[in-house]
């Protein structure tokens, strides 16, 4: 067989497998153990044999050594059918017809839990047998397709048993048949044994590789779901039963030890194989054939503690930093939205704006971070009238932090604050968190809003309808449009002469980028958006301004003529005013004050948004 040594993808040697390929080369020298031969035909094993596998929960596989050899699964199976058990009887039968003690003792002790009249566990022997009683179909040849259905669907390939190895076990499973008959004897099974026995020599004998196996641990990793086919073969919680059970039964006698040096949940079988998981990330296998006294392969386990301690795998290394939750945390008087305000409203907004405090999140949210979020917000509320919290870089929130997130709006409704939430996509990674607030929807928990841009704009209106600054929301007249402060009444007039009154309604593109540029706008009624359209992403468009009363748009035809650099559009009905480049020019070559005063407050306009951007840059640095 063509020993293993590239990545499956055939680029040159990653990180990952040049480390698999380093750690092989050096444990490939390790002796100790042998080749179980309780089971005669797997003392026929080829004790050189040696194989890594590591499978990434995206489907990326790196192998080494005999990773493609086939061998018999033994008890590495017993987490899966023990899986299967938990999907179609449900933990509580479950429980009552297999315990998740760890027994300390051996895989094939004869010991059961006489208290609760079950096996401890499903990792021994004794577990193992009486999971396979349940193994449904209406025959015994349907119980064994089933069986065999299930660890394809893990392998993502079809499966078959190793005849030779079943009728070796088969032949001398005496012990395994004393078992299951202490069992049938106190009622822990109710079928025949032999048929029970047929089906668990059967599950240990499915022939299997190294690849196989890591896949099967990703699958494990990845919530249930075959990284390589995405079939969800388990829900998520029993996955996480399957893997308290791995970790404190899967190694047996030796389960203690392995928790202390290795610290992840694995299975071993005497076949020489063992399985580790590191959930949400990676599913190791190792086979080699020569097992310790305690029935574990020994180059795996040290494979295993070689891999947890050079890349600090352990369960109980503290990877989860809940400080870094905060992203940062700023008000409203530095950072404003993207809506454009004339220089009245940002004067008041300079002064309210601290009434608004803006709470990035970043990263998972669980239990501890969530708390430490939920502190500091709790602490913003205390000293401002809104509170936005923006989660767009926040791609996971667990259960728990969303009951705690759910119990912290809860407590704040109502009460002094405003709390508004931005980028909770309601089918994104937080759609948990989006269900919640859509059931209290009525209730009003929070203000929901697409994005923080959008949040702070809603506030800054708030405060600025508070500050009686909210004008009707018309500037008809031009005196009151920034554009024309300092004309003279007459060249106002003048002006008003050569404008053109246009109404949009809500949705009208009222510029279109890559057009020509020879009239520019100034809006006396409604609201307008900037809209520019996203490389690489099938002309979607993103909002990045607005635009209220007062205000001119479409400036730059003024300026350089250039093609529309933007789409506008009328994001409610709109009133503005249309002037023609060119018919003022026409104009001020003869009132040359009227353009000097024009461009001045243009000029003036743009200094001050520059200025205001590079407030930003530096407060969001
Ligand atoms: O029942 C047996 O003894 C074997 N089919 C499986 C035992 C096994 O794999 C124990 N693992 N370390």
């Amino acid at each position: 067989m063509q020993r293993m040594l590239e990545a499956e993808s055939g680029a040159a040697l990653a990180p990952v497998e040049d480390y698999l390929a380093e750690l092989h080369r050096r444990i490939s020298g390790l002796g100790g153990g042998k080749p179980a031969d309780y089971i005669p035909e797997l003392g026929k094993a080829d004790p050189s044999l040696f194989g890594i596998a590591i499978a990434t929960v995206d489907g990326q596989i790196y192998a080494v050594g005999d990773a493609g050899v086939a061998f018999t699964i033994q008890s590495v199976s017993k987490p899966f059918m023990y899986g299967y058990a938990l999907q179609h009887y449900g933990r509580d039968a479950v429980l009552k017809h297999v315990g998740v003690e760890p027994t300390g003792e051996a895989f094939n002790s004869i010991v059961l839990d006489e208290v609760a009249n079950r096996p401890f566990n499903p990792m021994v022997n004794a577990g193992a047998i009486a999971v396979a009683e349940l193994m449904q179909g209406a025959s015994q040849d349907a119980r064994v397709a089933s069986m065999l259905a299930l660890f394809s669907s893990l392998a993502g390939r079809k499966l078959d048993i190793d005849e030779a190895v079943f009728r070796s076990e088969q032949a001398t499973g005496h012990r395994n048949r004393a078992i299951a008959y202490m069992m049938l004897n106190t009622g822990m099974i109710r079928r025949d044994p032999n048929d029970v026995l047929d089906l668990y020599f059967r599950q240990c004998s499915i022939k299997v590789t190294c690849r196989d196996l890591a896949i099967m641990a990703a699958t494990l990793a990845n919530d249930g779901k075959n990284p390589l086919t995405h079939e969800s073969v388990f829900d998520v919680q029993y996955v996480r039963d399957m893997l308290s059970v791995m970790n404190s039964c899967g190694m047996y006698d030796y389960a203690g030890e392995w928790a202390y040096e290795v610290g992840m949940p694995a299975k071993s079988g005497v076949s020489g194989c063992i399985i580790a998981v590191i959930p949400g990330q990676i599913g190791i296998c190792v086979f080699s054939p020569p097992i310790d006294s305690q029935g574990n392969s020994v180059r795996g386990i040290r494979v295993c503690q070689e891999i947890s301690n050079e890349f600090e795998l352990h369960a109980f290394n503290n990877r989860t930093n809940v400080r870094s939750v905060i992203r940062r945390d700023y008000r409203a008087d530095l950072v404003r939205s993207n809506r454009l305000r004339t220089p009245e409203e940002r004067a008041i907004l300079a002064n309210e704006g601290r009434k608004v405090a803006v709470l990035e999140a970043q990263g998972a949210l669980f239990f501890g971070s969530a708390e430490q979020l939920l502190r500091r917000l709790t602490q913003l509320a205390s000293e401002a009238a809104y509170v936005i919290v923006d989660f767009k870089r926040v791609h996971l929130a667990d259960a728990s932090a969303c009951k705690l997130i759910e119990r912290a709006a809860r407590a704040m409704a109502g009460g002094g604050t405003e709390l508004l939430f931005a980028s909770i996509a309601p089918d994104g990674p937080l759609a948990r968190l989006a269900a919640i607030f859509a059931q209290h929807k009525g209730g009003h928990l929070a203000h929901m809003f697409r994005d923080a841009d959008a949040a702070l704009e809603w506030c800054e209106d708030r405060l600025l309808a508070r500050a009686a600054h909210g004008s009707s929301g018309t500037k008809f007249a031009l005196s009151e449009i920034n554009l024309f402060k300092g004309l003279k009444p007459v060249e106002c007039r003048l002006v008003e002469a050569i404008i053109q009154p246009l109404v949009f309604e809500k949705g009208d593109v009222i510029i279109r980028e890559g057009a020509d540029a020879n009239l520019f706008f100034v809006l006396a009624r409604g609201t307008v958006s900037v809209q520019i359209r996203v490389p690489g992403q099938n002309g979607r468009k993103k909002r990045v301004a607005s635009i209220g009363p007062g205000l001119s748009f479409g400036e730059m035809a003024l300026l350089d003529g250039g093609k529309r650099s933007a789409d506008i559009v009328a994001e409610e009905r709109v009133i503005c005013y249309g002037l023609g480049v060119q018919q003022l020019q026409e104009l001020t070559a003869e009132h040359p004050n009227i353009m000097i005063t024009i461009l001045g407050n243009l000029t003036r306009e743009f200094s001050e948004r520059l200025r205001h951007a590079n407030e930003e840059i530096g407060v969001l640095e």
